[in-house]
């Protein structure tokens, strides 16, 4: 049997981790072929939507490299894009993928040795944990949609967008959110827009009532059916009919 190549998609900051690259390039140092780089003008353009849907197209790892800290060409998205990884990663543990899928580095211009060696030791990585199941297991690639949906939904983009403002910096009355407040606050959201999301999917092409959908996603009736009583409230999903006494729902289109 032929060894496994990981295929891995690379999103490099054009202003550091790209000339790292290039060094790397020019230089002659070895790394393997198995990265296919993407240009982008800062790692902090990286949503978290795009690493879970490189992973639905059939990469097998995806890596973000930017600028170190305090060098970033826009001052922050590098840091920004630390918070929007974080993200991506949750969501990437309630998949059914390994998070570890996933790697944000830093990398200068001058280091083209340091490149070839995160590209080295994160295509080892993936070589270890074997090929993407994502394009051959429907559930994996239901789970991932309703983690890319989930990533796309207002409470994630306000809490990822104030996280920094809200634990690093201090409000009108001096306050701060402690940082481990803020994280288990987040975990909650994060969890919660996935299977809200999740129910959203199964939803769509068939009623389901709250038993098919305790089974389906291996959660107690009574928590699927707060989440239920949420989404009707944020008119996500509505009842399409009742059968002995038992209600079905279908997903509502999300505007
Ligand atoms: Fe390189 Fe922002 S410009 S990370």
């Amino acid at each position: 049997m032929s060894e496994f190549e990981p295929k891995i998609v690379g999103f490099l900051c054009n202003w550091c981790s790209y000339a790292g690259a290039d060094l790397a390039g020019v230089s002659r140092i070895q790394y393997p072929p198995n990265i296919r780089v993407v240009r982008v003008m800062c790692s902090g353009r990286i949503d978290p939507i795009i690493p879970l849907e490189v992973l639905m197209k059939g990469a097998d790892g995806v890596l973000v490299l930017g600028c170190h800290p305090g060098d970033c060409h826009y001052v922050e998205g590098n840091l920004n894009e630390e918070k929007k990884i974080n993200i991506a990663k949750k969501l990437l543990a309630l998949t059914g993928l390994e998070p570890e899928r996933l790697k944000l580095e830093w990398v200068s211009a001058s280091e083209g040795q340091r490149f070839a060696k995160l590209v080295t030791e994160f295509t080892e990585r993936i070589r270890k944990l074997g090929p993407s199941l994502a394009r051959k297991n429907p559930d994996i690639m239901l789970n991932l949609q309703a983690a890319k949906n989930a990533a796309a939904s207002f409470r994630l983009r306000v809490m990822v967008g104030r996280e920094r403002e809200l634990t690093e910096k201090s409000n009108v009355y001096e306050e701060k959110i402690p940082q481990e407040e803020f994280d288990s606050l987040l975990n909650e959201i994060v969890e919660a827009e996935y299977v809200r999301h999740k129910i959203h999917l199964l939803t769509r092409n068939k009623p389901l009532s709250v038993k098919d959908l305790a089974e389906a996603i291996s959660m107690k009736p009574a928590d699927v059916l707060r989440e239920i009583v949420n989404m009707r409230r944020k008119n996500m999903i509505s009842v399409d009919y009742i059968e002995d006494q038992t209600p079905f729902y279908k997903a509502l289109e999300i505007e």
